[in-house]
């Protein structure tokens, strides 16, 4: 935890050229999100979406005490810091579940899908995005830069490093990467009905606004998709 506990001092400056993959998120929220849901926010970082759903009834959670407090003093909502894998709610509490900008590419997905699934109602919504194996602008740079064998090692294993440089320090995280397919099996088999799948940072413009749940969804940095609990 030690990764989002010291990025959480920049994480608002590191990431504050992200408006074009919030653009994509606050659509797909502004489409699925009703008035009386009840809204849990996992992996909820410094409260972006608790912010944008202020107006709505929404409970944080993160892992990270220094990402919890910020996302507290930001959006003015009542936040956990706790574990995806262990949520800290009763069964069938929530109407919806988001998780955004890839915090579900730390845990153990299997564990993380039950628990969610657990937390929900029955037709309740989980909206969210992971980081994409196949994101085309990663795969390009990666060709540059090592070679195809290397990327092709590095898409095999399906897991890397993150690496930031905050205040002179160097900190990583270990990251699996998941595939649009895979996503869709994962949904499946933890008995999920897909609504739609999409994608952020296609072309990181406010093309992406158009372009998000087309074909290109494949190959944008993350992938997402709006799921219903059977
Ligand atoms: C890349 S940030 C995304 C934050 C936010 N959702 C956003 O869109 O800006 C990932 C977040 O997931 C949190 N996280 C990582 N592992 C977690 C876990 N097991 N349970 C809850 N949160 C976790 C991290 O502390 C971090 O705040």
């Amino acid at each position: 935890m030690d990764y989002y506990n010291t990025l959480a001092r920049e994480y608002d400056r590191l990431y504050s050229d992200s408006r074009y993959m919030r653009a994509v998120e606050y659509r797909v929220l502004r489409d699925e999100v009703k008035e009386d849901y009840l809204i849990l926010d996992v992996g909820c970082g410094t409260g972006e979406h608790l912010a944008y759903l202020r107006d709505y009834n929404i409970v944080g959670l993160d892992i990270s005490i220094e990402m919890a407090r910020r996302a507290r003093d930001k959006s003015g909502k009542f936040v956990v810091v706790g574990d995806v894998q262990h949520l800290p709610f009763k069964s069938r509490t929530f109407h919806c579940v988001i998780s955004f900008f890839g915090a579900l590419n730390h845990v153990q997905i299997e564990r993380a899908l039950k628990e969610i699934r657990r937390v929900l109602v029955k037709g309740g919504v989980f909206i969210f995005t992971l980081a994409n194996l196949y994101h085309f602008r990663w795969i390009l740079k990666s060709l540059f830069r090592r070679g195809w064998r290397d990327t092709l090692k590095a898409i095999k294993k399906r897991r890397g490093d993150i690496r930031k440089v905050v205040g002179g320090r160097r900190i990583r995280v270990s990251t699996r990467f998941y595939s649009l397919r895979e996503v869709e099996d994962l949904l499946r088999r933890h008995n999920f009905q897909i609504k739609y799948t999409f994608a952020t940072c296609i072309t990181n413009s406010p093309l992406d606004n158009l372009l998000y749940k087309s074909f290109l969804k494949y190959f944008g940095g993350y992938i997402g998709a709006v799921a219903v609990k059977r």
